[in-house]
Formats: C-alpha cells, structure tokens, sequence
C-alpha cells in the first residue's frame, strides 16, 4: 500500500455549506456495534490453495500414494520401473492411510535415481537459502548411499549434498539440508542412489527453511502474511466442497489429518476433475496441512477458528451421495470429538491428543459450520440430528448452518425458513453474482429480522464475466461492486456478523476456479482490488456502526455512490467508506454532529480504468495510496475520484460513545 503524506488544499475543511450533496453523520448516535468477527477468510484447498500452495512442500507426490504412483516422478537416467531395481509396493490392503512406497533394489555398483518436478511449472529455489529434505526410509538389505541434487531449469546443478543412512530395520525419519548457489524459479530435485542393497521409502519430501514462524515442515510465509495483514475476525476451513468430497468416501475428515503425515490418508480432490475446462488429475489432498495446522494458523493471525463439518452429505453439484439417518453416529461422533479436540482440557481422549501434537492449551473454539453447502429436506433433518447432540453436550458453540449455492431461489427460502423456524445460530448464505447484483443489493440486510438468526456471508465474489466462467477476471469493478455490497453489510452489523469473500487463493496455472483473493505462483504471489478492499475494510472495521445518511437515506446508488460510516472508539475516530461506482469525480459535502480536528487521512483505491488487474509481472498496477489532510470543524467538501473505494479516517474532537469493544456473533 503505498502512503504519502500531503497537506490537500482542495480537501481542506470549510465551515460554510456546499452546493454539493449533503451526507450527514450522526457520531452520537450508534445503530449496531461491529462484530470483531464481521470481516473474515474463507480457506479452501481449491486452486493448489494448500497442496502446491500454502503448505510449502516442494516434492510433489512425496509419499507415491497418489492414484498413479509415478506422478511427479521420473526415473533417472532412464526407465528402471519395469527392471525391478525401482519398484512401487502396494500395501494398501494392510495400511490404507499409507497405501504405497517405494523400493529400491541395488545387487551391482549401479547408480539409479529419482527426480522430482514439484507442483505446476516446478521448484522454485532461491540462492543462499537452507532446504530441508527429509527421506522416511527403512533398510531391507543395507548398502545403499543416497546423493541429493538441486537442478535448475536448465539442468544445472545448483545444489548437492548427501546422506549416510541409519542401519534401520525401522521406518525413520532423517533430514539434511541443501543450499542452493543459485536461484531458479523451475527447478526439479534429483535424488541418487548408488551401491548394493535394498532400500524402503515412504516419503521424500523438500521444505525451505524460511517457512512462516520458522516451522519445519510448514506453510509458505509470504501467503501466511497476506492473510495476517488482512486482520481477519475469523478463519473458515477446510472449505467449501472439499468438506463434502465428490462422493462420501472422499469427504473431509478431520481425524485423517493430524498427527504423523504417514498417518494422513490421501485423498483425491474434489477439483482434481470437477471443472472440465480445467481438469487437475493430478490435484490430491495431502493433509500436511490439517487440522491442527489449522487451529494453529488461526492463532498465529488472531483469527476465530471456524471449522466446517461433513453432515453425511456428499457435494450435492456431483453425486449428492447421502448417508442414511440411521448410520450418521459415526459423523456426529466427529463432530462431538471435533469440540472436544479444540476445547477439551488434557484429560479429556481429544484434548490429550491436542496437547500431545504440541498445543495443551484450549483453541478456545466458538464457531462450528455443520454442513458446507448444503440444501434440501435431507440437509434439514441431517442438521437436526447433529445440532441436537451438539447443543447438548455443547451449548456454548454457535453453529453455523448452510442455505445452499444461491439467494431467494426456492432452495434457499426453503433452508431460510426452516433455519429461522428452528432459530439457528447463524445462517450462511452465499452469492457468486453480476457486479450490478452486488450493487443493487447493498440494502439486502436492511429488512431482516433485527432478532433473528444472525447471518455470516460465508462465500461472496462479483464474476466479472457469468457464474463458473473461466474469463472471470479479479478486476477494480469487481471489487468495487464488492464494497458496495459490504458498506450494506456494515450498516447492518447488528444481523451480519460474520463475512468472507471467496476463493482465497489460486496459483497461476494450477487454478480450477475464478475469480480469487490472492494469487500465486510457486516463487511469489500478488493481490488483487478484492483483497484490498477486504482489507481495507477490515483494518478499518471500528466499533460502532452509525449513520450516514443523505436526505434521511442510507446512501445506496444515489448518484452512483455508496457509503457507510463507523466510530472507533479506541481510536476516538470516525471512518467514513465511500465508494464511486461511476466514471467522474463524485463531490459531496460531509456534514457531522461533531467536529474533527487535526490530521486526517484519506485512502482510495482507484482508477479511471475500472478493468484494471494486478499479475504476476504487474502486481501492483493498482493498490491503494494514502495521503494526509488537515481538519477542523463540523463540514467538509470531499471529491471521490471516478471509481474508487475512498477511506477516511477522521480524529474526533470529542469523546466517541462508550460501549463494549466490537461484540462477538
Ligand atoms: O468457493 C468455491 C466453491 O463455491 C466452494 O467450494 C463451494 O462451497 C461453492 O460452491
């Protein structure tokens, strides 16, 4: 984000009135207190979101239990498959968390290998940086040395190294590190293995030591700091579809992905061929990152951790498998362990893994999503059965609970009225649409029943194309039509407590979905004007909601703007979102019951080319900027430039109504 201080003449504040529109802000009188949740993240592993993404392994296909054990891999220098000297075991029918590994058998000073492409367009190495390659290995007949080499696109060796394997007849764990004398942003690692013997291997696996926090084995730190810097209230995970799988054997379950990786049964992704123009056959769900990973995450950023639940449901767009009423104890028993693992203390079976995993601690779990994106007669009673068990034995915990893939179609009002008759904690709904719908709907939550459930908008993108497209592009309309919609949510915080946009993430070429938050390739990663509006109304979400009206109405269109206001009473200011929708300087007057005094700042997102994207060669073609002004007084004339989202952020000269911090859902 780019700042520059400025003393504005033409934003200077004048004391008598404009002939411009008038918006008055009424600081005393607050409507809604903001939920500290109100502005969140949607994680879904869609896209190479945490495979090929955020998980920061390198090795793709690291354990050879993908459906085609060669995946990723080539022998090296030639074909050995076929001779016995490399060879894939299947021991699935006694370990299915682990299907597969791989043999090597040496009977003559040979020299065989394996070579590693990594995910997409390849491994990405920078020069100077410690890698970790850790080789899950046991010895059937020792005498096997293995070397290690980093090669760059052009097959240069830019890295080697060795290791001297433990005499085990056991599986181990052993780790070297490699430093590669160059960059590449294409790379493949080679793995050699020369003398006589025979050798197991379960995983080989190449993490960069600058992981986020440092982690061995953990996330890419650049994704991770994007989120961070979003301030999210809340992280929602581990999806979206891939919670319900294409068919229920491939749905999310959490107790498959802690604990030791071996452990961690693969899974193919639901994205994997789920969109034909895009098919990703070889997209699995390694779990690496899973649910404690997870948790953890939701830690490190100061997020309120919102775990999805499967509902004995499969995704209802593909098979829409549904587990009989009578045999749902098993998934309700997930969910019930789920809390426990969470919140349980060290006594408890799940609290007692938790802390063995590292985190004795509670997560301190508040927010439970039973069922992604679920409808229908079968989705209502599934519910019933699994809020029963839960409210019973965990009253605390607010539950979340779907309305389908649409708004005001009948699958929607049928789920809304049997929500809102059962009144349920919190009803997700979920709207991928036109900019114009985003627009013309910032007044949505105005009519809705001040003391009913409260809502989460758990999925929201503007398409810039129609729903589904591949040419959906993250362009500055979409994401002006995105604020449009969110200064409607914040206007009405009092009955939306919760908002995530959604795709988060999606590499370059490895991508299924569009349009997304951020994207990435496997070297570095850029945002998009819909992650800088989330941010910036999630940095700026303040504390209590209060009117900003012209002519007694929220600003909602008139004149092609949009606007909301908030006080934040920690930081005695008020903030002001405007948004112009249209292609000239919008000009109003700001009116206040209150003065403002001192320094002010003014953010914009903005350019006269509404079709404006970043990339990866142009990451920054548009981000906000921000400039300082001078204030006094109780009116000011303010220009909004042609489409732009404009934050200010003003110092009351006074004392902002007390109240208790942003409340919770
Ligand atoms: O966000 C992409 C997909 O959209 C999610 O997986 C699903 O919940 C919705 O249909």
């Amino acid at each position: 984000m780019k700042r520059t201080l400025l003393i504005l003449g033409f934003l200077t504040i004048a004391m008598s009135a404009f002939s411009q529109d008038i918006y008055t802000v009424s600081t005393k009188t607050v409507k809604a207190k903001v939920p500290a949740t109100l502005w969140g993240l949607f994680f879904e592993d869609i896209n190479r979101a945490a495979d090929g993404g955020v998980y920061a392994e390198m090795v793709e296909n690291r354990s050879f239990d993908f459906p085609k054990p060669m995946t990723a891999w080539q022998t090296w220098p030639r074909p050995q498959l076929r001779d016995g000297i490399l060879m894939v075991i299947n021991q699935s029918a006694v370990n299915a968390a682990d299907p597969k590994y791989m043999q090597v058998s040496l009977n003559a000073k040979d020299t065989v290998g394996l070579m590693n492409s990594g995910f997409d367009e390849g491994m990405s190495f920078k020069k100077g940086l410690a890698y970790n390659l850790t080789l899950r290995y046991r010895q059937v007949a020792p005498g096997i040395h293995v070397r290690i080499f980093l090669f760059s696109a052009k097959n240069q060796v830019i890295g080697r190294t060795s290791l001297v394997l433990k005499d085990s007849k056991e599986w181990v764990n052993q780790e070297v590190s490699v430093t590669p004398t160059d960059s590449a942003r294409t790379g493949k690692l080679l793995v050699i293995f020369e003398g006589a013997g025979k050798l197991d291997m379960d995983r080989i696996s190449l993490f960069p030591s600058d992981t986020w926090k440092n982690r061995k084995g953990g996330l890419r730190a650049d994704l991770v700091q994007k989120l961070a810097d979003l301030k999210p209230g809340f992280l929602r995970f581990p999806g979206g579809c891939i919670v319900e799988g294409n068919q229920i054997v491939h749905r999310y379950q959490w107790k498959h992905t802690i604990g030791n990786l071996e452990d961690r049964e693969p899974v193919q992704s639901i994205w994997a061929d789920d969109v034909p123009e895009r098919q990703t056959p070889d997209y699995m769900e390694s779990f690496g990152l899973g649910f404690y990973e997870y948790f953890q995450a939701c830690e490190d950023i100061k997020a309120e951790p919102l775990p999805i639940i499967n509902v004995g449901m499969s995704c209802q767009f593909d098979a829409a498998e549904v587990v009989p009423t009578n045999e749902l104890e098993p998934y309700i028993t997930d969910a019930l362990d789920l809390v426990e693992f969470a919140n349980g203390d060290i006594n408890t079976y799940w609290g007692k893994k938790r802390a063995e995993l590292g985190h004795p601690a509670p997560f301190n779990m508040k927010l439970l999503g039973v069922g992604n994106e679920n409808w229908g007669p079968q989705y209502a009673e599934h519910l019933k059965l699994f809020t029963d068990r839960l409210k019973a034995k965990y009253p605390e915990v607010k539950l979340i609970n779907a309305t389908g893939y649409s708004r005001n179609i009948p699958v929607f009002t049928y789920m809304d009225s049997v929500l809102r008759a059962r009144k349920a904690d919190i009803i997700d709904e979920h709207f991928y649409d036109t900019p114009k719908w985003f627009m013309d709907n910032s007044n949505r939550y105005d009519t809705y029943d001040r003391n009913g459930p409260k809502i989460f908008v758990g999925e929201y993108a503007a398409q810039s194309d129609r729903i589904g497209s591949m040419k959906n592009k993250n362009n500055l309309l979409t994401a002006l039509s995105e604020a449009c919609f969110m200064t409607g949510i914040e206007r009405n915080a009092d009955v939306v407590s919760m908002a995530s946009y959604a795709p988060l993430f999606a590499h370059v070429t490895g991508w299924q979905w569009t349009p997304n938050l951020i994207w990435f390739d496997n070297t570095t990663s850029y945002n998009t004007p819909n992650y800088y509006v989330q941010q910036l109304f999630s940095v700026n979400k303040g504390t209590d909601v209060v009117p900003l009206l012209k002519d007694g109405k929220a600003i909602c269109g008139q004149d092609s703007c949009w606007a909301s206001a908030v006080i934040d009473r920690n930081a005695n200011a008020l903030i002001i979102k405007l948004v112009n929708m249209s292609g000239s300087v919008r000009s109003e007057s700001i009116r206040l019951d209150a003065g403002v005094t001192g320094e002010a700042q003014w953010t914009s997102l903005a350019n006269p080319n509404a079709g404006v994207v970043n990339t990866i060669a142009r990451p920054d073609a548009i981000q906000p900027e921000t400039k300082i002004f001078t204030v006094k007084g109780k009116e000011f004339k303010f220009s909004a430039p042609p489409f732009s989202l404009n934050i200010l952020v003003l110092k009351l000269n006074g004392v902002a109504p007390e109240g208790p911090a942003g409340s919770k859902p």
